[in-house]
């Protein structure tokens, strides 16, 4: 069983190069299921529309994951009720539209949850992130309520999502951090069997300050004149991790991370 989990797409180059891969790449790599942060995928980088979900699921994903940009297209608000592969952060206060968990039905008849949930260091308020990941771990098991259990953690301190991987440690297959756009070189599997990273990195254009235009990013760093943020057009890197699964434990056996094509040629 291999898990394919791609860090957030962001507008038009980390749609175009998903669209053009991912359909191969699942078969060459024999994926039995995919999920990709879509938070960053509309041409503003900003959120994501129906029609952008439409594409990411006819070329293979299984399920599409947020964060704090979720809510920044209008329609998601109500598109996210009628489609339950879409997800957004479990932790949001509630009431929010949608959900935050599913259980889904991989390729090979698997039963995969994918759990979303959101960092409360330098995010958006939201519901304490470990509160919540609690008792999600006292309701819900791995192999009684899933085969295997892949959790999304879109934070900004790699502290955090560390934190978080070690409190799933044993009890999921993958917890993933996102949200940073930059990929980090610590993929492995922690000691009971539950495969991490602390971040996916992108699936956009490298050639940016993560995804959006440089010029402008560093004219605002400069606090001179500069636009809204808006991304660069160049050509992207696919990035994320694969997971090979134990179907008898649902834990880990191996994780594999991989940053390439665009301007990153490089693949550890
Ligand atoms: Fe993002
Ligand atoms: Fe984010």
């Amino acid at each position: 069983m291999k898990i394919l989990f791609l860090g957030d797409a962001v507008g038009i180059p980390g749609r175009s190069i998903i669209l053009r891969n991912l359909l191969s790449e699942i078969q060459n790599k024999k994926i039995d299921f995919v999920v990709i942060n879509g938070e960053n995928a509309a041409d503003s980088g900003l959120g994501l529309t129906e029609e952008i979900c439409k594409d990411f699921f006819n070329c293979g994903v299984d399920v599409i994951t947020t964060g704090n940009h979720v809510w920044d297209q209008k329609e998601t608000m109500s598109h996210i009720e009628k489609e339950n592969r879409l997800l957004r952060p479990k932790n949001l206060f509630e009431p929010s539209p949608g959900s935050g968990f599913g259980v889904f039905i991989a390729k090979n008849n698997m039963k995969v949850g994918v759990l979303n949930l959101m960092g409360n260091v330098f995010m958006k308020k939201s519901e304490d992130a470990f509160e919540v990941a609690e008792k999600f771990m006292q309701k819900y098991k791995l192999k009684d309520d899933y085969d295997f259990l892949i959790v999304d953690f879109h934070c900004e301190t790699t502290s955090e999502k560390n934190a978080m991987g070690h409190f799933f440690d044993g009890k999921a297959t993958l917890v993933v951090g996102t949200h940073t756009h930059i990929p980090t070189n610590d993929a492995r599997v922690l000691k009971n069997g539950t495969a991490y990273q602390t971040d996916a990195g992108m699936c956009g254009d490298y050639d940016s300050v993560i995804g959006m235009n440089k010029n402008n990013s560093i004219s605002k760093f400069l606090k001179r004149k500069s636009l809204k943020h808006f991304p660069t057009t160049g050509e992207a890197s696919l990035s994320g991790v694969i997971v090979d699964c134990d179907i008898e434990t649902g834990l880990a056996k191996k994780i594999e991370s991989f940053t390439y094509g665009g301007e990153l040629k490089n693949s550890h």
